[in-house]
C-alpha cells in the first residue's frame, strides 16, 4: 500500500456566502468540513482512485476524534497516533460572487517527544507494508526543522520510496536527504533554488540543476499551464483540457495522489504524469476542498497531452 505521514492535520471548515462583508455579520449558504493537510488528501483521492492507502496522522481532542470519524466516512484507512491537544480547525470562507476563497488556519497543538516518538514507532510497523510514502505540509510547534530528513532516511532504510511535498526552509532541508521525488509548484521551487523564474526556460532550468544535487527526480506543477516530470533521463511535459477553475483547493494534493497511482501499478513517469495532471484539473472543476472525482479523473486522463521535451 501507499502510507501517508500528516503530522498537522486539520479540519477545514468552508463556509459559502454570497457576498463576504468584512467587520460585518455574514450568512453561510452552505456549510462543509473536510479532514485536511496534505498526506490526508493524498491518502482521499489514493482511496477514491482505488489504490490501497493507509494514513497515519497526528490527531488530538474532540477535533481529532472527528478528524477519525470525516476519514471513516470516506472509508480511509487511518492510524492516529494521539497528541495532547485539539487537531486544528481551518477556517475557509468562499465569497461565491467574487470567486475568491479566504483561508485562515491555526499553527496546530504543540507536538511532545512521546507523540513524536509514537509517531516514528507507528511509521516503522508501516513501512513494512508500504510500497511508497508521501508526507508533506507545515509542521506543528515542538517538531525539529529535520523531521523530513529522518522520515525519508527511515524509509530508505527499509527500502521505501518516499514523495516530500512542503516548502521554504523544510523543503531545502529535506532535498539533501535526496527523497524519492519532490512535486513543488513554480513559487516553492523558485525559493528552493533561490532565484525568480520567469518563464517555462528558467523553470527547466531550476529542475534540473536539482538533479545535479542528487535529486533523482521532480515534478514541477505550474497550475494551468500543466507540470513537468524530469529526471535525468526524461522531460516530459503534460497538460490536461482547458477548464473553469472552480477552486484550485487540493489540486497539488490531487496531483501526487494520481501520479502515484500511476507510479504504484508500474506505469512509466510519463503515464503516471499523464495521471497526476489529470487528479490536478480534476480537483480544480470541484468547489472548494471537494478535490477530485473519480470520474473526472478518467475523463480529464483521456484529454490530457503529454509531450517529451528535448
Ligand atoms: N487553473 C487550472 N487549470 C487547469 N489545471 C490546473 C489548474 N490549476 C492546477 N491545475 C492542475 O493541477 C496541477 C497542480 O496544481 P498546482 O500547480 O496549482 O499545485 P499546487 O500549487 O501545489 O496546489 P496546492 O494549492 O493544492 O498545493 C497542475 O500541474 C495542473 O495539472
Ligand atoms: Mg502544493
Amino acid at each position: 500500500m501507499i502510507c501517508t505521514l500528516t503530522v498537522n492535520p486539520c479540519i477545514d471548515i468552508t463556509y459559502e456566502v454570497l457576498d463576504l462583508k468584512k467587520d460585518d455579520a455574514n450568512r453561510a449558504v452552505h456549510v462543509m468540513r473536510d479532514p485536511g493537510g496534505k498526506g490526508i488528501n493524498v491518502s482521499r483521492v489514493l482511496q477514491r482512485l482505488g489504490a490501497p492507502t493507509l494514513a497515519i496522522a497526528v490527531a488530538g481532542g474532540h477535533t481529532g476524534k472527528l478528524l477519525g470519524d470525516l476519514l471513516d466516512e470516506e472509508n480511509v484507512k487511518h492510524r492516529l497516533v494521539p497528541v495532547p491537544g485539539d487537531t486544528r480547525l481551518g477556517i475557509i470562507l468562499t465569497d461565491l460572487r467574487e470567486g475568491t476563497q479566504t483561508r485562515v488556519s491555526a499553527p496546530g497543538p504543540n507536538m511532545t517527544m512521546h507523540s513524536l516518538d509514537e509517531l516514528r514507532r507507528t511509521l516503522h510497523e508501516e513501512l513494512g507494508r508500504s510500497k511508497m510514502m508521501v508526507c508533506g505540509g507545515t509542521l506543528p510547534p515542538g517538531v525539529p526543522l529535520d523531521l523530513y530528513n529522518t522520515l525519508v532516511e527511515d524509509a530508505r532504510a527499509k527500502g521505501v520510496p518516499v514523495v516530500v511535498d512542503t516548502d521554504g526552509e523544510l523543503l531545502i532541508a529535506v532535498v539533501q536527504a535526496k527523497p524519492f521525488l519532490i512535486k513543488p509548484n513554480v513559487h516553492e521551487l523558485s525559493r528552493l533554488v533561490e532565484r525568480t523564474l520567469h518563464d517555462r526556460n528558467d523553470v527547466l532550468r531550476a529542475g534540473k540543476s536539482l538533479l545535479d544535487k542528487g535529486l533523482e527526480q521532480l515534478v514541477v506543477s505550474m497550475g494551468k499551464d500543466g507540470a513537468f516530470w524530469i529526471d535525468r533521463r526524461n522531460v516530459f511535459h503534460g497538460k490536461g483540457p482547458d477548464v473553469r477553475a472552480e477552486s484550485s483547493v487540493g489540486a497539488g494534493d490531487s496531483m501526487i495522489a494520481g501520479i502515484l497511482y500511476g507510479l504504484y501499478n508500474g506505469m512509466a513517469p510519463d503515464v503516471a504524469l499523464r495521471w497526476g495532471v489529470a487528479a490536478g484539473t480534476a480537483a480544480v472543476i470541484t468547489r472548494g476542498t471537494v478535490l477530485c472525482h473519480p470520474e473526472d479523473v478518467h475523463r480529464m486522463y483521456e484529454q490530457c497531452v503529454i509531450t517529451k521535451v528535448e
